[in-house]
């Protein structure tokens, strides 16, 4: 099925109470501190949206995994406070997420104010995707718009189930995360490219799957490349390795042949006898030496990778190509990233690392985009239907 939505322009939104699920889960630091806001500013074109066309957002949240009970330290009032600097706007952060109080709170907010509930994961049903606890956020509005795409991978009560009772669409920040994943996934411009990295084989299995059906190229870096190489029948030292999915290697290597799409994996690598940042490195060729483990791709491999990338029409990056984390084995990120930044073509970078990566690099304006999901980011490389697009416009 193509990826798609329906929008907010399809809602009437004058005049309504719109619940709006927003993935305010922010990472913070030992005090509670909010340490990166990108994701309530993600979602300010959407709440502005709503207040333009006379709408009045009711926002809906979790932060953290409290486990369906109240824990003080993961309350969003923070949030709160964050949301209406970056708004502009009054913010009423109420206590609960549903019941009468929550109701006579939304209508006591003044015009022109954002309201936003308390989170929802303090709630036992939430992440069951219970239907009577998404009934009883259904109560408090007219309208459901769902704006989380980093949580849409979840059929949660807040996230899936309000749309079972409401007319729904897609916020800006899922549409725009949706076009952007059609535009790779559904009719590509061509030659599509995808880069894979990241520690594990196991962790990307259903997306190498998936992938070797879609794209022209891949390459492979990153821990991942090690298990492939072995499968090849390459000395890979002490290098990360994963025994029992040899096999699922051998097999996409196999399919990616009978398929005639490339599958580019290292030619040479940054070596060390153990990570770590003041570990001693040097260059090894194809074979890596009993006792070296390799944490990063090599020069000939970064050449090989920017050359492809330089020629595609369209690029999905997802997963590093070393321990970037780590001065000594950043090469190899770096190098991708700065192609991927130059490339002319329609860039996409997804996963929590390489989006890292990118802003680390402060190369992220230079990407065509950067998603705002690792986790649901994956689930649609792995060609999976997301339980927060697929409920949406169904009443
Ligand atoms: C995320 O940070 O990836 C999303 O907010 C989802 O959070 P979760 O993994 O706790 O469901």
């Amino acid at each position: 099925m193509p990826l798609s939505a329906p929008t907010l322009e399809e809602l009437d939104l004058a005049g309504k109470r719109v619940l709006v699920r927003v993935d305010f889960n922010v990472p913070r630091d030992e005090n509670g501190a909010i340490r990166d806001d990108t994701r309530i500013r993600a979602a300010l074109p959407t709440l502005r949206a709503i207040l333009e066309a006379g709408g009045r957002p009711i926002c809906l949240t979790h932060l953290g995994r409290p486990g369906g009970e109240v824990r003080e330290e993961l309350r969003v009032d923070a949030v709160g406070e964050r949301l209406a600097e970056l708004s502009g706007t009054v913010v009423v952060k109420l206590d609960e997420s549903f019941g009468e109080a929550v109701q006579q709170g939304i209508a006591q907010a003044p015009p022109g104010s954002i309201v936003l509930l308390e989170n929802v994961r303090f709630n036992p049903g939430e992440t069951r995707g219970d239907p009577e606890l998404a009934a009883r956020y259904a109560e408090l509005g007219d309208l459901f718009v769902n704006d989380a795409f980093g949580s849409s991978h979840r059929p949660h009560a807040s996230v899936s189930g309000i749309a079972a009772y409401l007319p729904s669409a897609a916020g800006r920040l899922l549409q725009s995360e949706i076009e952007a994943f059609a535009r790779v996934l559904d009719n590509p411009d061509r030659p599509l490219l995808a880069i894979l990295g990241g520690a594990k084989v196991s962790d990307k299995l259903q997306v190498i799957d998936n992938l070797i059906e879609r794209v022209d190229a891949l390459l492979v870096g990153g821990g991942m490349a090690y298990t492939f190489l072995a499968a090849q029948g390459h000395g890979i030292g002490a290098s990360l390795f994963e025994e029992e999915r040899v096999e699922v290697c051998r097999q996409a290597l196999e399919k990616a042949e009978q398929r005639g799409v490339e599958l580019l994996l290292p030619l040479d690598h940054v070596i060390a006898e153990r990570c770590a940042e003041d570990a001693p490195t040097r260059t090894s060729g194809l074979e890596i030496p009993e006792g070296q483990m390799a944490l990063d791709i090599g020069p000939r491999t970064r050449a090989l990778f920017a050359e492809r990338i330089a020629g595609v029409a369209t690029l999905v990056w997802n997963g590093p190509m070393g321990v970037f984390e780590m001065e000594p084995f950043r090469s190899g990120t770096l190098a991708v990233a700065r192609a991927v930044a130059a490339c002319p073509g329609y860039t996409v970078v997804g996963g929590g690392d390489s989006v890292a990566a990118v802003q680390e690099f402060g190369l992220a304006e230079k990407v065509s985009h950067v998603s705002t999901g690792g986790g649901a980011s994956l689930e649609l490389l792995e060609g999976k239907e997301l339980p927060g697009i697929a409920c949406l416009g169904r009443v």
